[in-house]
Order: structure tokens, then C-alpha cells, then sequence
């Protein structure tokens, strides 16, 4: 029987899945599961920790004991480490890749399942990641895989820490987007790819309204509902 409270976002880094979940959750009055955030946290907390990135066990024992939380500010959401804001220093290279790291192993992965699906509550659920339409929600019945160009996400990202003051060179992010990409769908464990029944959009062209129009759409034909 197809979830139909819940809405899968699935893709590469720069595809705008962030910001376009963002404003799906707000308009629907949904929750909103950041799945790379989990990633990201129990890289940093292995990190902090001394945990080899390779010792499968310890970082599955680590993924199943984190005291995370997630909670509202206002303007946005804090992510809590044992009661710690750590939202800022979840964003560094060294994190990303560390996270791109400890998803490739799949004890990690099953470790951080439960903890991923308990996120779907009433009134519903925007799901943002890389497996959330194949393997953490099979069955949600509106799925979503965001494209684009990795030369159009590399330009996303540019304009991005440029804009931050950082002096960074596009030929190096395009480099770094590349190979992450090559890791995340090409490792054995739930490998990134498009569900078989996903609604795939290419956002190389489209503005971040354009992908919400669209998303909005096929999720009132599929669903049969207003989103008015
Ligand atoms: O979306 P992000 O950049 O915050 O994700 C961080 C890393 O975690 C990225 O390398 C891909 C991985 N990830 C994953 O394997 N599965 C998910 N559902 C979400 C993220």
C-alpha cells in the first residue's frame, strides 16, 4: 500500500534537494528528514571521537547510540550533538567527504534505518537524501530524483562560497564534485540512483520555483489533491 503522507527527494549535491525540501516541508506543513545530515553528524562525531573511518563495527555501535536532535529556531533548525549546536560545523570539506566515507559502509547504513524512518509522522514526511525512494521508503507513492549538469552544480556551489568570502577555484569543486559522485553511485551498498518509479527532473535549466512548481504538480496528480 503506497505511503501517500510522504514525499521522497533524491539526488546528487547541488541538485537544489536542500532548499527545494525546505520550502516543500514549509508549504505543506510537512516534517522534514535531511538523511546526509545523520551522515554528517556520525562522520563529526567519529571524528571527534578518533574512529577509524573504516572500523565498521565501532561507527555502526557509534550510529546506534547518537544522541541527536533536531529542533526548531525560528528561522531554521539546530542540529543537537549530545545537547551541542553543531549545525555550522557539519558543512566542511573534511566532514563531506567523511560522510561520503561512513555511507559506503552498509552496517552504517542499516544502523541509521530505523532511526531515518522514525521520522515519518503525522501530517507527513519530505524525505531528502540519496536512497529515500529505494531503499529507506520503498513506498512512498511520490518520489522524486533532482538532477543536474555536475558543471552546473559546480557553478552552484562557486557562487556559493564565493559569496561566503571563499576563495575557491571551480576547477577544483567540479574535481571534488566528480569524485564524490563516482563514490555515492557507484558504491555496492544503496548506490544513488533513481527508484523505478521516481519522477526524475533535471534542474540544470530550472530556478528553485520552477522545481517546486513541478514537484507540487505531479505530487496533486499522483496524490489526487490540492496543495493550494
Ligand atoms: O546530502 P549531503 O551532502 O549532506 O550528504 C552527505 C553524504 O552522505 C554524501 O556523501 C552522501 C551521503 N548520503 C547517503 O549516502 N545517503 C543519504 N540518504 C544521504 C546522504
Amino acid at each position: 500500500m503506497p505511503v501517500s503522507n510522504l514525499i521522497t527527494v533524491d539526488g546528487p549535491s547541488g541538485s537544489g534537494k536542500g532548499t527545494v525540501c525546505h520550502i516543500l516541508a514549509k508549504k505543506l506543513q510537512w516534517h522534514l528528514l535531511d538523511s546526509g545530515a545523520l551522515y554528517r553528524i556520525l562522520a563529526y562525531a567519529a571524528l571527534q571521537k578518533n574512529i577509524i573511518l573504516s572500523d565498521s563495527s565501532a561507527l555502526a555501535d557509534l550510529a546506534l547510540t547518537l544522541d541527536v536532535s533536531f529542533v526548531s529556531n525560528g528561522s531554521g533548525v539546530d542540529t543537537l550533538l549530545s545537547g551541542e549546536n553543531i549545525g555550522d560545523k557539519l558543512r566542511t570539506e573534511i566532514v563531506g567527504q567523511a560522510a561520503s566515507e561512513v555511507a559506503s559502509i552498509e552496517l552504517v547504513r542499516s544502523a541509521l534505518l530505523a532511526r531515518q524512518q522514525a521520522f515519518l509522522q503525522a501530517p507527513g514526511l519530505i524525505a531528502d537524501g540519496r536512497d529515500m525512494g529505494t531503499v529507506v521508503f520503498p513506498d512512498a507513492a511520490v518520489k522524486i530524483f533532482l538532477d543536474a549538469s555536475a558543471e552546473e552544480r559546480a557553478t552552484r556551489r562557486f557562487n556559493q562560497l564565493q559569496g561566503k568570502g571563499f576563495d575557491v577555484s571551480i576547477a577544483q569543486i567540479l574535481s571534488e564534485i566528480k569524485e564524490r559522485d563516482f563514490r555515492d553511485r557507484n558504491r555496492a551498498v544503496a548506490p544513488l540512483r533513481p527508484a523505478d518509479d521516481a519522477f526524475v527532473i533535471d534542474s540544470t535549466s530550472l530556478t528553485i520555483d520552477e522545481v517546486v512548481e513541478k514537484i507540487l504538480t505531479f505530487t496533486e496528480l499522483k496524490l489526487n489533491i490540492s496543495t493550494e
